[in-house]
């Protein structure tokens, strides 16, 4: 089993993915700056996993245990040195990060996007270059659907054109370029490709993670009023706000609210584990995989199952469309199947059970939890 870097993995689809390979019995060091979570998510991550968490600096003082967590910057050449370094002396070297530290919200990079760039772009860039140094070659990159931009098509496959439309979207078009260049490849990467230079990259284009661990022990906490629809209803359902608002009704779809591919927090975690396992034990290789269900769900779909999962009911207005909003988005999920032996295994009514199992239970999130 090997010793892992995950950068981010105090967030919302870190801290479920550190559960999933702790489980899978890999060794973790966990590198998060704290800008979007909270330290309770990875003690929780240990409890449900029977491990302790053990909290360093970057240069480490102990031989890194089961789990550890490191407070510091991906921008941070030295605390990345530091970290590699450290984990070498102790002669435990890590030999593969999964790279889920970001900024994700779309609106806020529109207002920031040099801020975006520099976590996004430059943090990735660091982060690689360090791991160069240190001949770590292996990464699993947390990329996105908003790389599609507005797709020509729906399912959406591998191949369709990147065409980001803010600044968020373009910031990881950018890291993907980067990881392709690295792997040798030009930006029209065929889906599967040889790599070169000893690198083994994953380019993972997740499409709406939404959800919860079934325990409600950890879920997603967004800071502030939530830009996405599936932590808003949630918030409504448990009455820390009054009303959802949906996003346009006149939109070509059966119900004319705007469709989305959900797809359940653990399932993706679980995508995590399957492609770095399948880096492990292969060839050097860049792939790039959709992590989707094929299944849509419209807004009022997903109102209709919170609403029986929580056994609440959602009050909801109709406004006009939100700038940049898609009628449809959809995966096509078939190359992460046939390559990673992978697919989505939970419904919408789990996703929602779990979700509110969460919500119901910490109300609050984690900030303010006892
Ligand atoms: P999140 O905000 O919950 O997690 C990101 C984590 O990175 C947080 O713990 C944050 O504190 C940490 N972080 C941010 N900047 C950092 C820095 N400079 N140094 C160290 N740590 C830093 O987000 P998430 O939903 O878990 O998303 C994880 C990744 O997946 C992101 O890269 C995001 O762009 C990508 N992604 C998310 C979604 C989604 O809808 N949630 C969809 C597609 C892709
Ligand atoms: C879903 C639907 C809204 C909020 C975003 C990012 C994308 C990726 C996944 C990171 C849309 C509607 C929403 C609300 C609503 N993230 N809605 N009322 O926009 O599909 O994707 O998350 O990589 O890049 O853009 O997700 O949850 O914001 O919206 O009616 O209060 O819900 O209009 O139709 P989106 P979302």
């Amino acid at each position: 089993m090997a010793q892992l870097l995950i950068t981010g993995g105090a967030g919302f689809i870190g801290s479920h993915t550190c559960l999933v390979l702790l489980e899978a019995g890999h060794q973790l060091l966990v590198l998060d700056d704290f800008s979007n979570s909270s330290a309770v998510a990875l003690e929780r991550v240990a409890e449900l996993a029977g491990v302790r968490l053990q909290r360093d600096q970057p240069t480490l003082r102990a031989a890194p245990e089961t789990f550890t967590l490191v407070e510091g910057d991906i921008r941070d050449a030295q605390c990345l040195d530091a970290l590699f370094a450290s984990a070498t002396t102790f002669g435990q070297p890590i030999e593969a990060v999964i790279h889920f530290a970001g900024l994700k919200a779309v609106g806020e990079s529109v207002q920031q996007p040099l801020r975006y760039w520099d976590v996004n772009v430059v943090g990735t860039q660091r982060l690689l270059s360090a791991m160069d140094r240190h001949s770590c070659r292996t990464l699993v990159f947390s990329s996105s659907t908003t790389l599609y931009g507005y797709p020509d098509q729906v399912p959406i496959p591998e191949t369709a054109p990147i065409q980001p439309i803010n600044p968020y979207g373009a910031s990881k078009h950018a890291a993907e370029s980067l990881l392709a260049n690295l792997a040798g490849c030009s930006g029209n990467t065929e889906p599967i490709q040889a790599s070169e230079g000893g690198w083994r990259i994953a380019r993972l284009r997740y499409f709406n993670p939404v959800g919860a661990h079934p325990s409600g022990r950890i879920g997603e906490d967004p800071n502030g009023i939530p830009n996405n629809l599936f932590p808003f209803i949630t918030q409504v359902a448990v009455g820390r706000r009054p009303q959802l608002t949906v996003f346009g009704d006149d939109w070509p779809t059966p119900d004319g609210t705007c469709i989305r591919d959900y797809i359940h927090v653990m399932d993706l975690a679980e995508g995590h584990r399957e492609a770095l396992h399948s880096l492990l034990n292969a060839d050097p290789q860049l792939l790039t995989l959709n992590l989707g269900s094929g299944q849509g769900a419209s807004v009022l779909d997903v109102v209709k199952a919170m609403e029986a999962a929580s056994q609440r009911p959602i009050p909801y207005r109709i406004a006009p469309r939100r700038p940049g909003d898609v009628a449809i988005t959809l995966a096509n999920p078939t190359l992460a199947a046939e390559h990673l032996y992978w697919r989505t295994q939970r419904s919408l009514t789990d996703i929602c059970r779990d979700g509110w199992s969460w919500q119901q239970a910490n109300p609050q999130g984690y900030i303010r939890q006892t």
